[in-house]
């Protein structure tokens, strides 16, 4: 059936009939990508001031410009712009609007210019904006980390290998190696701005414009570092928003596993820390729950990263150049990527800092689980034994300990002699749980002083932090 054709379209020279209605709500991205909108008037403002330093624009136009974008921001801010998926997407009712606001002047905008390099710099600019505040929630939650560390670079709990008790560490060690995953996290999102930070505008559709633009003009303009190289690459580049999904998905797998040890040392099986009220719930029909809800969820929300990732990989793979329609649907993932990892670092960088270890029932873990059964080991062979007949003497003495339910610290010099003979009084030195984490005293060992230094580089690190 085809019908009467649509005027109101900013793209309607060639066509006779009017948009299908329902093609027209499918193909609209208005809906989501008007998140955008403050970046597309930067954008806009640029490629205008640029056009009219290279005479494509009279000062008279360029003034209303920037008057009719000015009024557009304003409208948007106060929440009075009238959005309309007749116009697609946010760039077409901006140019609308303008156009209404300003006539003639505001059909010359779009002069050596196409969406697709403008939707390349809008996402750009906003995905920017989203990095440096990402990496401020990300920072304060280290900070916050590091600072639970320094004030139990001492607090003795058991370290585990396969959640069975290993060897005693200190609560700040286990709070560094957070710490160390973070690291690694912010220094991926710092390499992903600087390569996202480049000026895809002036690409055009896809091969450049024949108009004497201006592209360092535009990038300086617009804080980006250079322009991008080439014109086809330009549109048809989405690495930037995967790579930030990338970042993503290993911040969140991370995060992941620091709720998976908050979950169960906040059970009362563990019972080792105690989360803040203020952070839990509690069961509408169990009055005695306080659940770990925001850990829990941060776990859980792994999974829509992870799929926003998996999505934007796919999305990508076999688009020929340039830009393809396809290209719409990155915005969705990555825009609920960016919320996903804001609110659960907001509310990890709110947490930490809150979290309280109970000592003394880490300690007694620490003291129930054999944990110094290798510290025996250690000083068999200092006595002489190959470390194989060592490791052979401590299995048969906790095997012992097992049936007795004593742990090796609590068994007596002549029990302990039954094992090893030349086993003397000083044994009892490097039973103890402090004397087992003091001996690890070497970098990234868990002696409390190491752990001490270990805080002040972590910190200084953090000090050498340059927002940008
Ligand atoms: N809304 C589009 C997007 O998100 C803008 C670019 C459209 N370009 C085009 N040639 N249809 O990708």
């Amino acid at each position: 059936m085809s019908k009467e054709k649509d005027t109101s379209k900013l793209w309607g020279g060639r066509f006779n009939e009017a948009t299908d209605a329902f093609v027209q709500r499918f193909t609209a991205s208005v809906g989501f990508d008007l998140r955008m909108a403050v970046q597309d008037i930067e954008g806009s403002l640029a490629h205008a001031r640029m056009l009219h330093s290279v005479n494509v624009l009279t000062p008279a136009e360029l003034e209303q410009i920037e008057g009719g974008l000015t009024q557009i921001r304003q409208e948007i801010d106060a929440g009075n712009f009238q959005w309309s998926i007749e116009f697609e997407d946010v760039h077409m009712n901006i140019e609308a609007r303008l156009t209404a606001l300003i006539g003639v002047a505001g059909k010359k905008l779009h002069t050596g210019r196409s969406r697709n390099d403008q939707v390349a710099t809008d996402i750009r600019l906003y995905l920017r904006e989203a990095i440096d505040r990402i990496a401020g929630e990300l920072t304060r939650l280290q900070h916050g980390t590091i600072e639970l560390a320094a004030a139990h670079s001492a607090t003795i709990m058991p370290g585990f290998t396969h959640l069975q008790t290993a060897q005693p560490v200190v609560f700040g060690h286990h709070l560094l190696a957070w710490n160390e995953m973070l690291e690694r996290d912010y220094g991926r999102l710092v390499d992903c701005r600087e390569r996202l930070n480049q000026s895809p505008l002036g690409a055009a559709a896809l091969a450049g414009t024949t108009y004497p633009i201006d592209r360092v003009h535009t990038a300086a303009a617009l804080g980006f570092d250079k322009p991008t190289e080439n014109s086809l690459d330009s549109v048809s580049d989405r690495d930037f928003a995967i790579e930030f999904c990338a970042f993503s998905a290993l911040l969140m797998t991370h995060l992941s596993r620091m709720s998976e040890e908050l979950v169960l040392w906040s059970s009362a099986q563990f019972n080792f820390i105690e989360l803040p009220e203020r952070f839990c719930t509690g069961s509408s029909i169990m009055p005695q729950k306080k659940n770990p809800d925001v850990p829990e969820l941060v776990r859980g929300k792994v999974g829509r990263v992870n799929g926003h990732l998996i999505a934007l990989l796919t999305l990508m793979k076999s688009q020929p150049l340039a830009y393809n329609k396809d290209n719409q649907e990155d915005k969705e993932p990555l825009f609920d990527t960016i919320d996903t990892v804001f609110d659960s670092l907001r509310a990890y960088a709110d947490m930490v800092p809150a979290i309280k270890p109970r000592a003394e029932i880490m300690y007694e873990a620490a003291r129930r689980g054999f944990s110094t059964a290798t510290d025996l080991a250690d000083y068999l062979v200092r006595l002489g034994l190959p470390f194989r007949d060592a490791h052979e003497v401590v299995g048969k003495a906790v095997a012992h300990g097992i049936e007795c339910g004593k742990d090796l610290s609590e068994m007596s010099l002549t029990t302990l002699q039954s094992f090893c003979a030349d086993i003397r009084e000083d044994v009892f030195d490097v039973l103890t749980l402090e004397g087992s984490v003091s001996a690890r005293n070497h970098l990234g060992g868990t002696a409390p002083d190491q752990v001490a230094d270990a805080v002040l580089r972590a910190r200084s690190r953090l000090q050498a932090r340059q927002t940008p």
